[in-house]
C-alpha cells in the first residue's frame, strides 16, 4: 500500500540522500542541495513553517519519497507543488500515481486549498504524463526559466482546481483501491 506520513526527525538523512541523487537532482529546481548545511536547514524550515507542508510517501511502510506543498501562508488558498519517488526500486509502480490522490487530497481537503500548481522541466515525461494523470492542467511554457548545473532549461506550467479534483477524484480513487494501491 502507498501512504503519506508526516515527516519525522529521522528522515532528514534519507531525504538528504535522495535529493542528491542525480536522478532526483536532475529534475529539481526549487532548492539548492549543494551541502548538508544548506540541506539541514531546508529540512527544519520544511518541519517548522507553517507556509510548508511535507509528506513521506511509504510504500509497504517504507520510506519511497517525498511530496511537499509551498505557500500555504498566503491568502489565495493555493500551494506549490513538488515532490519525487527517491527510492529507484518503487518508481513506475504507480508509487507516484497514489501519492498524488493522496496529496491532492489533503491539499484540497484538510488544508483547505483552492488550487494547487507546480512547475516541471519542459523535459520530464515522467512527471509530465503522471500529473496529468491526476488532472493537472497545462496553464504556461516558460523558456530558460530555471537553471539546472548552470544551464537554462524550459519549464511547464501546471495547475488544478480545487472542483475540478472533487469531480475526478472518486474515479481516481476507486481505480488505485482496485489496484491495491492504497486501502479503501
Ligand atoms: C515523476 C515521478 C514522481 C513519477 O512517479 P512514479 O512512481 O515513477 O510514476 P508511476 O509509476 O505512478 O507512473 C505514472 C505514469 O507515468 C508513466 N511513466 C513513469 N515513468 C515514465 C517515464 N520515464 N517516461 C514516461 N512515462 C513514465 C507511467 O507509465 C504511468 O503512466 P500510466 O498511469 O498511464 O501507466 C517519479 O518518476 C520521480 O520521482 N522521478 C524523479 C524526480 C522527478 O521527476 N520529480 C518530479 C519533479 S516535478
Amino acid at each position: 500500500m502507498i501512504e503519506l506520513r508526516d515527516l519525522s526527525p529521522d528522515d532528514e538523512a534519507q531525504l538528504y540522500a535522495w535529493r542528491a541523487e542525480s536522478e532526483v537532482a536532475r529534475w529539481m529546481s526549487d532548492a539548492d542541495v549543494s551541502g548538508r548545511e544548506a540541506h539541514r536547514a531546508w529540512f527544519e524550515q520544511l518541519c517548522s513553517d507553517p507556509d510548508l507542508k511535507g509528506w513521506m510517501i511509504t510504500r509497504g511502510g517504507r520510506p519511497s519519497g517525498l511530496l511537499t506543498l509551498t505557500g500555504l501562508a498566503g491568502h489565495h488558498r493555493r500551494a506549490a507543488w513538488n515532490w519525487f519517488v527517491g527510492d529507484a526500486d518503487a518508481r513506475g509502480r504507480g508509487v507516484g500515481r497514489a501519492a498524488q490522490v493522496l496529496g491532492l487530497d489533503r491539499a484540497f481537503g484538510e488544508l483547505g486549498l483552492h488550487k494547487v500548481y507546480a512547475e516541471v522541466m519542459a523535459d520530464n515525461d515522467a512527471a509530465l504524463k503522471t500529473m496529468a494523470g491526476a488532472g493537472f492542467r497545462r496553464e504556461g511554457y516558460l523558456r530558460g526559466h530555471v537553471l539546472s548545473n548552470g544551464r537554462p532549461r524550459d519549464v511547464v506550467q501546471l495547475g488544478i482546481l480545487r472542483d475540478e479534483w472533487l469531480e475526478i477524484a472518486p474515479a481516481a480513487r476507486q481505480r488505485l483501491v482496485e489496484a491495491g494501491l492504497i486501502a479503501r
